[in-house]
């Protein structure tokens, strides 16, 4: 058997700090677990263009399209915001997903309990929170058409289209049920029915995904503003929503802030099964570069951490592993460590980067 493939791209700014540490938590599976992944490592962004004059080599496309999954640190930097629109930085993320058809971008909203504090929620709404937001990604009023703003009389009128056909539905639905199965077995679906045909045949879809294929799977269907009421109100109700692009980015975000840092946030984009039944995916954590704190050793790398455990979880099926990698990363915040970004009280001294992520690899050491 071979091993599973992991193609690693740090790209700029933190994003090669924050990814030394989770080299040293692969590291740890392969020599601690028996787990050995085959990492081949590239550029891409702003150091792909450096090196290439482009923010993503062909090469690099074919590997990523090859490999079980991709992880990314972070693109883009002051250095190349003069660049041209066709070469920034940005594109060689835009041309991954694009190419590698990532259609569900996946945004947990997990609380750490001794984070809770950080929350603008109170502690019980939002101690324990594991929710999982599932957003559409390639589809949707970002890109339908006609668009564009064209002049009507006297006046100028701005035009976005919303556009679903089945089969963006039912892929997206598919992604969400496979991934309830893997947590707690439920799937909240959000749209407007009410005011919205692109809803009506959402909702229906979802229903016959649902009935077809996945009738173990517990199914609610909510308006999605309603929904965004009851993610502020009582996030614990939900395990996995589906939804589409714009309320997706809307909801993700906002669920997302319910728990806290930047620095602590994981996402993973997923698209169709490849022939050995995983699917296509890139894990990346939320953040940015972060230009004003690069080469410092003040970047937490937990994001970049908990997006390896999404890859675990959800390309190779090591969900108790993955379970073991949280794990680690909660021990660690409960024993007190914090980087720069997590201080909230006063006279606790940060640890740096380099700092968080042995730690995490000592509380793993202790976990076996
Ligand atoms: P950013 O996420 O890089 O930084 C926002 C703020 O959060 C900064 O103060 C930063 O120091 C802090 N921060 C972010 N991640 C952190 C971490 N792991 N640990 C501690 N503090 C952290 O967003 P910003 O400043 O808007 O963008 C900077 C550059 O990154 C730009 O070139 C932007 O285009 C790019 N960017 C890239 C993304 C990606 O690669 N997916 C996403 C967002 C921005
Ligand atoms: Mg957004």
């Amino acid at each position: 058997m071979t091993n599973p493939s992991l193609l690693i791209l740090p790209g700029d700014g933190i994003g090669p700090e924050v990814m030394a540490e989770v080299r040293k938590i692969i590291e740890w599976f392969g020599t601690k677990r028996n787990m050995a992944f085959d990492v081949s490592e590239d550029l891409v962004g702003g150091a792909a263009y450096d090196k290439h004059g482009t923010p993503l080599h062909d090469d690099t496309m074919a590997k990523a399209q090859e490999v079980d999954a991709v992880l990314l640190g972070a693109v883009g930097g002051p250095k190349y915001e003069a660049l041209d629109f066709s070469v920034k930085p940005e594109r060689g993320l835009l041309r991954l997903r694009k190419e590698m058809d990532l259609f569900a971008n996946l945004r947990p909203a997990q609380c750490f309990d001794a984070l809770a504090d950080f929350s603008s929620l109170k502690k019980d709404v939002v101690a324990g929170l594991d929710i999982m937001i599932v957003r559409e990604l390639t589809s949707g009023i970002y890109f339908g058409e006609p668009r564009g703003i064209i002049k009507e009389g006297n006046e100028r009128v701005g035009i976005n289209t919303q556009r679903y056909t089945e089969s963006e539905i039912a892929r997206v639905a598919r992604s969400a049920f496979e991934l309830a199965r893997k947590r707690g077995n439920k799937v909240c679906s959000m749209e407007k029915a009410n005011v919205m045909e692109s809803g009506v045949l959402w909702r229906d879809v979802v229903t016959e995904v649902h009935q077809a294929e996945y009738p173990d799977v517990e199914l609610s269907h909510m308006y999605a503003d309603a929904g965004a009421m009851q993610l502020c109100r009582w996030p614990k109700q939900f395990d996995v929503i589906v939804t589409d692009n714009l309320f997706g980015d809307l909801l993700s975000d906002a669920a997302a802030m319910l728990t806290g840092s930047l620095g602590m946030l994981p996402s993973a984009s997923l698209g169709a099964p490849m022939a050995n039944g995983r699917p296509k995916a890139l894990y990346e954590p939320v953040h940015g570069s972060a230009p004003d704190i690069a080469g410092q050793g003040k970047a937490n790398p937990i994001a970049c951490i908990l997006s390896f455990a999404m890859a675990l979880r959800y390309s190779f099926d090591l969900g108790a592993e993955a379970d073991r990698l949280e794990a680690a990363v909660e021990q660690v915040l409960a024993d007190g460590k914090r980087t720069a970004d997590l201080l909230g009280e006063e006279g606790v001294t940060p640890v740096s980067t380099g700092e968080m992520g042995d730690a995490v690899v000592a509380a793993l050491d202790a976990s076996i």
